[in-house]
């Protein structure tokens, strides 16, 4: 298998995703979602952080910082706002997005699809009907086209693993299911379009390192709840995992550890430091899910695609990132292959069903004035680049 990912420096950067930060998103199932009645939502995305508008501005902050790369996501429903009809303009903005940051010496890190779905797409059978996986290679084909040149990485799915579970078995996300046998039938198509994702996109960039970015947790097993993790993990992971082996590389986006006893997850642990998402203040589980990942996918090098925490208390992100940095650094130092570290959130952002007041960003969003403040923490973070970074 050539290596596409070695002529990489190792990645030291921060993320975002269209429909979080772009404001205006119309065309998709996420904005029907924010809008119908008893979706639980908390409030519309509405204008979100008018990244779409003020990007320049926010990619000369993070270049400010010193950091190495910027992950962002194309928005499938903007390229193709009807089957087949793909919109020179949008494609323009993302290569302009792209271009904004190659011109300040920021890798671009391009996720095809993060959570989002153009609306016809999502109206017409979603990710349950035959041809989604076909009509999401062609749309990554097309982006691959016009960008492709210009990016550093491409994710093909964020995170097919919470769509599958949170929008077809428990009704949380579009399209608000509960039916187990949809989830199981809706993963599969996932791990199809990522494949055939994968094709297109070397096809068109035959040198493009090419991965999925995954979900995972640290679950730490109970007396009795062997089992149990066993087959949690089976289908919120290693379905996934075990489709990657021919990827460059795999993303892993963790943010805490689950405790599972016989019955299942047994809650937060009294004691245990709560953070605003609801999590369990745990930075270590980056270590165990890297060394999962690791495991499973038989030595697949692998990039931390996100790592965060939702704090209105900036000094708890600070001990975030020291604790969850030396966790990667402790499993590469047992031979894990780490090839970089990328933060959940740039900015503070719309975090999807709860709205606005989960705040992960390394920069402070006004929604008001949209005024950017770069917070202590977005230094902290940067200066933990490894030397040569940049
Ligand atoms: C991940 C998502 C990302 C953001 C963080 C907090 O599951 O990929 O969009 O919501 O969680």
């Amino acid at each position: 298998m050539s290596d596409r990912i070695s002529p990489l420096p190792f990645l030291w950067g921060a993320a975002t995703s269209a429909h979080q930060v772009e404001g205006g998103n119309v065309l998709n199932d996420w904005h029907d979602w924010e809008l119908a009645p008893g979706s639980g939502c908390a409030e519309p995305s509405g204008s979100a952080c008018d990244h779409l508008h003020r990007y320049p501005q926010d990619i000369a902050l993070l270049a400010d910082l010193g950091l190495n790369c910027y992950r962002f996501a194309v928005e499938w429903s903007r390229i193709e706002p009807e089957p087949s009809t793909y919109s020179r303009r949008w494609l323009d903005h993302y290569r302009a997005m792209a271009e904004c940051c190659r011109d300040h010496r920021l890798l671009p890190v391009i996720t095809m699809h993060h959570f989002t779905n153009p609306r016809w797409l999502a109206r017409g059978g979603g990710w349950e009907h035959r041809q989604t996986p076909e009509r999401f290679a062609r749309f990554c084909a097309v982006v691959t086209e016009r960008l492709g040149d210009l990016a550093a990485v491409a994710i093909t799915i964020n995170e097919p693993n919470m769509p599958a579970l949170l929008g077809y078995e428990e009704g949380v996300f579009p399209p608000g299911r509960r039916d187990r046998e949809a989830r199981l039938r809706v993963t599969e198509m996932f791990i199809e379009g990522h494949r055939l994702a994968v094709e297109a996109i070397r096809e068109v960039r035959p040198d493009l390192p090419v991965g999925l970015a995954l979900a995972m947790a640290e679950w730490q097993a109970l007396p009795g709840g062997e089992g149990e993790v066993e087959s949690v993990r089976r289908l919120r992971e290693d379905v996934f995992l075990e489709a990657a082996g021919g990827d460059d590389f795999v993303g892993v986006n963790t943010y805490t550890r689950h405790r599972i006893g016989p019955q299942g997850w047994v809650g937060n642990e009294a004691g245990v430091e709560v953070t605003a998402a609801g999590y369990e203040f745990w930075p270590e589980a980056i270590g165990a899910t890297l060394r999962r990942a690791w495991e499973v996918t038989g030595g697949r090098p692998l990039i931390v695609t996100e790592s965060g925490i939702a704090t209105d208390d900036d000094r708890r992100r600070v001990e975030y990132i020291d604790r969850s940095t030396a966790a990667m650094r402790g499993a590469m130092a047992d031979g894990v292959d780490v090839r970089g570290l990328i933060h959940w959130s740039a900015l503070d952002n719309f975090e999807w069903h709860h709205g606005y007041a989960q705040r992960f960003g390394l920069i402070a969003v006004d929604r008001d004035s949209q005024e950017r403040t770069v917070k202590p923490s977005a230094r902290h973070f940067a200066a933990l680049a490894p030397t040569g970074a940049r």
